[in-house]
């Protein structure tokens, strides 16, 4: 099976009312972890790169080891930039074999966000690739980019008609109250998500499909694995797993994960670290974690998305 691109994904998503797991990759562990979880699951998967990620492995090698989880795992596989930031990265990775690329027109004045988006999706679309807009600001780290929780503001439902008819974008992520990594509710907040913005999104556009970023919920069990084997995280609050339940049978077809397996590959890392001092392979403190990361997402992709068996 060659990569798709997310339309049909996004169909079937959105009829069945689930979603699909955006996981970013950053190297060949992590690949392997989230694909060996999808085959095992008979999931559809989204791989997501950020310009960090290219930056850090390189472009080449990171499209050649989708490849691979492909002619291993025979499933559909999307391969999608994260956070695209201006026409000519959408661009590289397009002509560089990415099935789909996030436009993140969000920081700019809304006609200017209209403009960049249209101009990519203008040359996606002759390529068949799909592309994800996005409307409203998430507070939160994304590459060198910190929005802090003053800046960030929620989708306004009345522009989102407007933006999907004027720039044709396939997907769109929108802004409801979940934020970029592990730190999303300060402790004792009780976490919230503006529901209401995603049904009057969904109302006036009906079958179209909604992304939510930052949705990692921030496992509890990792955190204390991290902090009893030498680490210092401060409490971190993430999206409870029933309100990303809630919103995968809504109009939400794609839910991005990055900072969860993180904390998995991390936590994995300082225990066997802690209780093998004598080590030295990576093969062997690797390889926990790479199981790590694929149950965390086996669990997402069960209990979380719903769309086990959807492949
Ligand atoms: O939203 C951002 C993703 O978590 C990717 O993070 O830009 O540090 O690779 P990164
Ligand atoms: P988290 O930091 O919540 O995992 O969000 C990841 C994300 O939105 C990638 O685009
Ligand atoms: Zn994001």
């Amino acid at each position: 099976m060659p990569l798709v691109n997310s339309k049909e994904m996004f169909k079937k998503a959105y009829e069945g009312g689930y979603a699909i797991g955006a996981f970013n990759v950053n190297n060949m562990e992590i690949v392997q972890g989230i694909t060996e979880a999808a085959k095992e699951n008979n999931a559809p998967v989204i791989l997501q790169v950020s310009a960090g990620a290219r930056k850090y492995a390189k472009h080449v090698y990171l499209t050649k080891l989708v490849e691979a989880a492909i002619a291993d795992t025979d499933l559909p596989i999307v391969l999608h930039l994260d956070h695209g930031a201006d026409f000519e990265i959408c661009k590289s990775c397009i002509d560089g074999g990415f099935t789909s690329v996030m436009i993140d027109g969000s920081h700019h004045a809304f006609e200017d966000n209209i403009a960049l988006t249209k101009k990519v999706v203008d040359y996606a679309h002759e390529r068949g690739v799909t592309v994800e807009g996005e409307l409203g600001q998430l507070a939160g780290i994304e590459d060198d980019v910190n929005v802090s929780a003053e800046n960030a503001h929620f989708t306004d439902p009345a522009q989102v008609e407007e933006f999907v008819t004027r720039t044709g974008v396939d997907s769109l992520a929108i802004a409801i109250g979940t934020s970029h990594g592990a730190y999303k509710f300060k402790p004792g907040q009780k976490p919230e998500l503006r529901f209401d913005i995603l049904e009057e999104v969904s109302k006036r556009l009906p079958g179209f499909p909604i992304v939510l970023h930052g949705a990692s919920s921030v496992t509890q069990s990792d955190v204390q694995i991290i902090n009893q084997f030498g680490g210092k995280m401060p409490d971190a609050i993430g999206i409870p797993e029933e309100m990303l339940r809630k919103a995968a049978s809504m109009a939400v077809c794609k839910i991005n994960i990055d900072s969860d397996l993180r904390l998995a590959l991390t936590a994995s890392l300082r225990q066997y670290m802690f209780e093998h001092p004598d080590h030295f392979d990576p093969r062997q403190y690797l390889s926990p974690a790479r199981d790590h990361i694929k149950e965390l997402v086996a669990h997402k992709l069960i209990n979380v998305l719903g769309c086990a068996g959807k492949a």
